[in-house]
C-alpha cells in the first residue's frame, strides 16, 4: 500500500500537481499548552479529515439546511425543507455539519433523508458537562439532481433526554455552494431503496433482518449508466459484528458475553434476485465503542460520516431498460456453519438508492447475455476450545475464519450514443482471529479485509479504473463488571490498532465530476485506555469526565493525495483528568503512516 501510495505521489510530483518537499503547515499547540494541560472549554472533538477544497471561502452563495436541537428526540423526528438556491450558480455543493452539546449522554446515531434517500449518517461524539462541538465536511455533489429541487429534510437521531441523560444535541447543517470550472454531469434519477415514508413524516430507514429491503422500479428505457449506493451500519447484537462467533459457540461460558452469526459479514445487492455486487463492511467504531476512553477529542475513522459502498449495476441496463419493473433488494448475511451464508442478529440500518443516467437518445438500451462469476465465497473455520465451559478463569475460545469472494458482471450495452464493454468485479478477501480468555470477558480480536473493485470508464476513456482497499483492525478488552456495584465501579481495559488503506475512484464521484485520478489514503490509529463506571449511578456517567478518572491515549496518522492535493495529519491525545492533544501536526503532502500490527498473527493471516 505504501509502495502504491508512493508510486502515485511520485507521479504527481512529475505531473507537477503538488509541491514537495514536505512542508509543516501549521502546529495548532505549542509545548507550553500542553505542559499546562490546558482543556479547551467547549472541546473540540474532532475526526481528522483531508480538507474537500484549497479553501472554503469564495462560496456563490450558502443556507441553512437544518438547524435543530435533538434533546427527548426518542422517536420523535425532525421535518423540514429544503428550496435551492435563488440566483445561485453551482457546480459543487458541500455541507457543513456542526454539532454542540454539553451534559452526559451516550453516542447517538443520526440519520438525514432528502424525502425517501438516505444522504448522510452520522453518530455524536459523547458530551461533557463543560461542553463540545465538531463541525465536518461532505462533499454532496453526487446529490446534486435532489440538490436542485424541493425536498423534505427528514432528520432522526434518537436521543434519551433526562434528569441523567442530559445532553441534547444542537445540530446545524450549512450548504455551501461553489461555482467551479469543470463539467458536472449529475446523475438524472436517483431512486430510492428505503420503505420510501417521507410522506407520512416517518423516517425511510430499513431494519434487517426484521424487516425486508426489497424495492421495485421501473428504469428509463434510454438509461445509460446505473449505480447503487448502500449505507448499513450493524446496531445492538450487530455493533461490534467483527468480535461476534459462530452460532454454534455463543454458549461456551455460560454466559451472554457473546453474540452469534460470526464474526463476518456481507452486505449483498441483488437484482431480481440476483447478486450484482456485495460490501464487506467497514468497522466504524462509535464514540462508546470498544472503549468511550478511547475517543476523546479524537474519534474514529468514520465517526461523523458511515461509509456506503458502491455497485455498478451497468452490465445489468440490458435487462433493465425494457421497460418493465425490476426488484433491488440489499441483504445482510453472515457465515453460517451449515449454509454458508445466513441470517445476522439485530438489527442492521440499511438504505440504497440507484443512480441513473439517461442516453441523450431517446433509443431503448440493449444488451447481450450478462456473463458472470459469482459463485459463493469459500470459508475456512478452525474452532478450539480449551479448558472445560464452566469452570476456570482460564477457560478460552480461539476461532479462525476466513473467506473469499470473485464477482463480475460484464455485457456489452448499446444505446443510441453506440456500443460499449461494460464490467463490474471485486475481488475480496477476508481473515480474522478472535481469541476469547477469561470466560469470554477478555477479547483480543484481529482482522483483515481487503479488495478491489473495477468498474468500466465512460465511453472517452480506456482501461477500466481499479480500486483497492484494506482496513486490519486488532484490539483487546477486558471488562470487569463486579458482583456488587455499590462497593465497585465497572472496568473496561482496551487497546487497539486499527488502519484504513486505499486507494480509489469512488464511481459515484467519477461518473459526476471529471476528475480520474484516484484518491490515496492511508489512515492509522492505535490507543488504549483504562475505563472505570458506576453501574448503580448510571451507566457511563460522565464517559469522558475528566472527575471519572478515566485513562485514554490515542495517536493517529493520515496521509491523503487526491483531487485537492496532498495532506497530512498527526495527532496524540491524551483523555485523563484533562484531554489534552499532546501532538498535532499538518502537512501539505503525504506523511508515513506505520502499518497496523495484527498482534502477532500476521504471519497467519497474510
Ligand atoms: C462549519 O460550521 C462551523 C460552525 O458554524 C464553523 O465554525 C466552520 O467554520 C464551518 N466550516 C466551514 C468549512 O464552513
Ligand atoms: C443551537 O445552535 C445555533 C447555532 O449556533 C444557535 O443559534 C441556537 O441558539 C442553538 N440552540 C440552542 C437551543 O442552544
Ligand atoms: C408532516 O410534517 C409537516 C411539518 O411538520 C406537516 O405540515 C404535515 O402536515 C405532516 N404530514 C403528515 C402526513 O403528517
Ligand atoms: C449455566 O448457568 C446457569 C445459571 O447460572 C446454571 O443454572 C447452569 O447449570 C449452567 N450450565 C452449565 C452447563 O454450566
Ligand atoms: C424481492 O423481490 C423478488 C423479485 O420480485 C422476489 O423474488 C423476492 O422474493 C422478494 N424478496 C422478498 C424478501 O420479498
Ligand atoms: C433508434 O431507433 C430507431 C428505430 O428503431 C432506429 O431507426 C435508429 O437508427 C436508432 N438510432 C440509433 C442512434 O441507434
Ligand atoms: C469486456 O471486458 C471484459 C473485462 O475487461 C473482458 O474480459 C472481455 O473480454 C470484454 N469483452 C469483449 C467482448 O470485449
Ligand atoms: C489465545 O489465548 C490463549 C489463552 O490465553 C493463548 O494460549 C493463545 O496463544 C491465544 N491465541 C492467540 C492467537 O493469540
Ligand atoms: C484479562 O485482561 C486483563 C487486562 O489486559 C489482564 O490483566 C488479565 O490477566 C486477563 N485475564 C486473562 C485470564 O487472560
Ligand atoms: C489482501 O492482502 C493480501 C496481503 O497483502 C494480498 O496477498 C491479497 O492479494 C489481498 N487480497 C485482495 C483480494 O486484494
Ligand atoms: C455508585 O453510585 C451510587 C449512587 O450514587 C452509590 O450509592 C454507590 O456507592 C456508588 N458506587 C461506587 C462503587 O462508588
Ligand atoms: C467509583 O467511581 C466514582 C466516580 O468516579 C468514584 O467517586 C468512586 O470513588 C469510585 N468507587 C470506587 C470503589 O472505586
Amino acid at each position: 500500500m505504501l509502495a502504491l501510495f508512493i508510486l502515485v505521489l511520485f507521479q504527481l510530483i512529475n505531473s507537477g500537481c503538488i509541491a514537495s518537499p514536505a512542508t509543516l503547515v501549521s502546529q495548532s499547540l505549542g509545548e507550553s499548552d500542553v505542559e499546562s494541560g490546558v482543556v479547551e472549554s467547549p472541546l473540540g472533538v474532532f475526526e481528522v479529515q483531508a480538507p474537500l477544497r484549497t479553501s472554503y471561502d469564495g462560496a456563490s452563495c450558502q443556507q441553512v439546511v437544518l438547524q435543530h436541537t435533538f434533546a427527548a428526540s426518542y422517536g420523535t423526528l425532525y421535518i423540514g425543507t429544503y428550496a435551492p438556491p435563488k440566483d445561485c450558480e453551482f457546480t459543487t455543493t458541500i455541507f457543513n455539519l456542526s454539532v454542540t452539546s454539553s451534559g452526559i449522554n451516550y453516542d447517538r446515531l443520526g440519520l438525514i433523508f432528502f424525502g425517501d434517500t438516505e444522504i448522510w449518517r452520522t453518530t455524536t461524539a459523547m458530551p461533557v458537562r463543560t461542553g463540545i462541538f465538531w463541525n465536518y465536511q461532505k462533499d454532496m455533489t453526487i446529490y446534486d439532481t435532489l440538490l436542485r429541487s424541493d425536498q423534505k429534510v427528514i432528520m432522526s437521531l434518537d436521543n434519551l433526554y433526562d434528569s441523567v441523560f442530559t445532553g441534547a444535541y444542537n445540530v446545524t447543517i450549512t450548504a455551501l455552494y461553489y461555482n467551479d470550472p469543470q463539467t458536472v454531469t449529475p446523475a438524472d434519477l436517483i431512486l430510492p431503496i428505503s420503505t420510501q415514508s417521507s410522506a407520512q413524516n416517518e423516517s425511510s430507514v430499513i431494519s434487517l433482518p426484521d424487516s425486508n429491503a426489497n424495492v421495485s422500479f421501473t428504469l428509463p428505457r434510454n438509461s445509460k449508466r446505473a449505480v447503487v449506493s448502500v449505507l448499513a451500519s450493524g446496531n445492538g447484537a450487530e455493533e461490534f459484528w467483527y468480535r461476534n462467533v459462530p452460532t454454534e459457540f455463543t454458549s461456551t461460558f455460560n454466559n451472554t458475553v457473546l453474540y452469534g452469526y460470526s464474526p463476518f459479514r456481507e452486505v449483498q445487492v441483488l437484482i431480481d434476485g440476483e447478486l450484482a455486487g456485495v460490501g464487506w463492511p467497514f468497522p466504524v467504531i462509535f464514540t462508546g465503542g470498544i472503549s468511550p476512553g478511547l475517543w476523546v477529542p479524537i474519534v474514529g475513522v468514520h465517526t461523523y460520516d458511515l461509509p456506503s459502498f458502491e455497485v455498478d449495476i451497468s452490465p445489468w441496463l440490458g435487462i433493465l431498460c425494457d421497460g418493465k419493473p425490476h426488484s433491488f433488494e440489499v441483504k445482510v448475511v453472515g457465515y453460517d456453519s451449515r449454509t454458508v451464508f445466513g441470517t445476522v442478529g439485530s438489527n442492521w440500518w440499511v438504505s440504497g438508492a440507484i443512480f441513473v443516467w439517461k442516453d441523450e437518445g431517446g433509443n431503448q438500451t440493449t444488451g447481450t447475455t450478462i456473463q458472470s462469476i459469482s459463485s459463493e465465497p469459500s470459508f475456512q473455520l478452525m474452532p478450539r476450545i480449551t479448558g472445560s465451559t464452566n469452570s476456570s478463569t482460564n477457560t478460552s475460545f480461539e476461532v479462525h475464519l476466513s473467506a473469499q469472494r470473485t464477482l463480475s458482471h460484464t455485457s456489452i450495452i448499446t444505446t443510441s450514443s453506440g456500443s460499449q464493454n461494460l464490467t463490474w468485479s471485486q475481488t475480496l478477501s477476508y481473515s480474522s482471529i478472535n481469541n476469547y480468555t477469561a470466560l469470554g470477558f477478555n477479547k483480543t480480536i484481529s482482522a483483515l479485509t481487503n479488495g478491489t473493485s473495477t468498474f468500466s470508464p465512460s465511453l472517452d476513456d480506456a482501461s477500466p479504473i481499479r480500486s483497492t482497499f484494506s482496513y486490519p483492525i486488532t484490539f483487546h478488552t477486558a471488562s470487569l463488571t463486579p458482583t456488587d456495584a455499590t462497593t465497585a465501579n465497572s472496568t473496561i481495559v482496551a487497546s487497539l490498532d486499527r488502519s484504513l488503506l486505499s486507494s480509489s475512484i469512488p464511481i459515484l464521484s467519477y461518473l459526476t465530476s471529471p476528475f480520474k485520478l484516484p484518491t490515496v489514503l492511508a489512515t492509522r490509529q492505535t490507543g488504549n485506555s483504562v475505563y472505570y463506571w458506576n453501574d448503580t449511578y448510571y451507566e457511563f456517567a460522565g464517559a469522558i469526565d475528566p472527575a471519572m478518572g478515566t485513562y485514554g491515549a490515542t495517536e493517529q496518522w493520515f496521509s491523503s493525495l487526491g483531487k485537492v492535493g496532498a495532506y497530512g495529519r498527526h495527532v496524540k491525545a491524551v483523555d485523563g483528568y484533562e484531554p489534552v492533544l499532546v501532538l498535532n501536526q499538518e502537512y501539505n503532502s503525504p506523511i508515513d503512516v506505520p502499518d497496523t500490527k495484527l498482534a502477532g498473527i500476521a504471519e497467519v493471516l497474510l
